[in-house]
């Protein structure tokens, strides 16, 4: 799949801009274990990186162009001023995710150079596996690795690649995909706390698979339902008085829940909740513990479903069906966004033939699509190849 993408580029780069790429980066997508909705409240998250990315090939330019070739778009080109206002395109979406982070680079003031680019990646897209911010932080680092010898770190990067998609993109996400697409550690997932940005690598056992199944259901509604999450978050944590969720337990958000709408206070017991699972579960994982883990999912999907209502009814079938196969020895929920996507499961490698066909026989998306399922594993975050 590799050598693949790396082809992929550099036959584009010689095709399109008439000499060979000097470096190459690139920066992998990433899967939740657990955490969902929280980074925005200031709080814990679980991921890990994986083995799909984004991957450029890169060249120096003696004027001030950046020129960009989209090997995933049929060889699409951009191309901007770095010493004119960069516009957003409304026709060319992944455009954006480029000139976001250009933009946000110059405005910190680095100094930026020339570019060409030829970018391709195997990073599902539209699966909630952060396509765009491995993007993101892939285009953040050619600068950095090109013109500024690695002046910008990891987190550095991710805070970058976020503001990119906040401002300018337009999509009012945390930093979780971007902060773990950057700092990842191969055979680990990171804990992060989201408020310090502090990360705490914890292994993934050996013989633990990691799975993950796409449901293809359309992810229709998450950036409204994203956003409307947000606001109620935020309502409810102006409610306790505190900067963010993450500064209540679940003892004061009963005790002092009255006058809070109902709704708001379903919310908030979804985030107060997730962030100790994700403390526990981190616990589990490192100690080995899959019967807890698989126990820590469920709760977490669960409350996914029933207080922050961010699942679907065949989402919920396929985490159903993947907790019957795995039994104790591991556990199943949505990950990402909501509305859609993927589910993961952490499950030993011996039995991921079973779980396959558990899915395989009993699931359908609604338009008739059997899952897809990809066993990944935990990757490194962003670098120069
Ligand atoms: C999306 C956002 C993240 C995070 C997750 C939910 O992936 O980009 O910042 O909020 O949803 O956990």
């Amino acid at each position: 799949m590799t050598a693949t993408l790396q082809t992929r580029i550099d036959t584009a780069f010689a095709q399109h801009f008439g000499h060979a790429p000097t470096l190459h980066v690139r920066a992998p997508g990433r899967v939740n274990l657990i955490g969902e909705h929280t980074d925005y409240n200031d709080g814990f998250v679980l991921p890990c990186a994986i083995d799909f990315e984004t991957r450029i090939a890169v060249g120096p330019r003696s004027d001030r162009q950046v020129r960009i070739c989209a090997c995933d778009y049929g060889d699409a080109i951009d191309q901007f001023d770095l010493d004119a206002p960069i516009a957003p395109r409304p026709d060319a979406q992944w455009a954006n995710y480029v000139r976001g982070v250009v933009q946000v680079l110059l405005a910190k003031g680095l100094a930026l150079g020339g570019m060409d680019m030829a970018i391709a990646g195997n990073v599902p897209q539209g699966a909630g596996l952060s396509s765009s911010a491995s993007l993101e932080v892939a285009v953040g680092q050619a600068f950095n690795a090109l013109h500024n010898s690695e002046l910008l770190t990891p987190t550095d990067i991710a805070l970058a690649a976020q503001k990119a998609e906040n401002s300018f993109v337009g999509v009012n996400c945390g930093i979780m995909d971007q902060l773990i697409s950057a700092c990842g550690q191969a055979d680990h997932a990171l804990l992060i706390d989201c408020r310090s940005l502090t990360t705490q690598a914890v292994p993934v056992p050996a013989g633990l698979a990691v799975m993950i199944v796409h449901s293809h259901v359309q992810r229709g509604l998450v950036g409204s339902e994203y956003n409307t999450r947000r606001q109620q978050c935020e309502a409810a944590a102006a409610h306790y008085g505190v900067k963010a969720l993450r500064d209540i337990d679940v003892a004061r958000l009963e005790r002092d829940a009255a006058g809070l709408d109902a709704v708001v206070l379903r919310r908030a017991r979804h985030i107060v909740t997730e962030n100790q699972r994700t403390l526990d579960a981190a616990q589990a994982l490192a100690t080995g513990d899959l019967q807890r883990l698989g126990q820590l999912m469920a709760a977490s999907h669960d409350s996914m479903r029933d207080d922050f209502a961010i699942t679907v009814p065949p989402i919920d079938h396929l985490v159903a069906i993947l907790q019957a196969a795995i039994g104790p020895q591991g556990g199943a929920r949505m990950t990402g966004g909501g509305f859609g996507g993927c589910v993961v499961a952490l499950l030993p490698e011996a039995l991921v033939p079973t779980a396959r066909a558990a899915v395989a026989a009993q699931y359908r998306a609604p338009n008739g699509d059997a899952a897809t399922v990809y066993v990944c594993h935990a990757s490194a975050g962003v670098g120069v190849v």
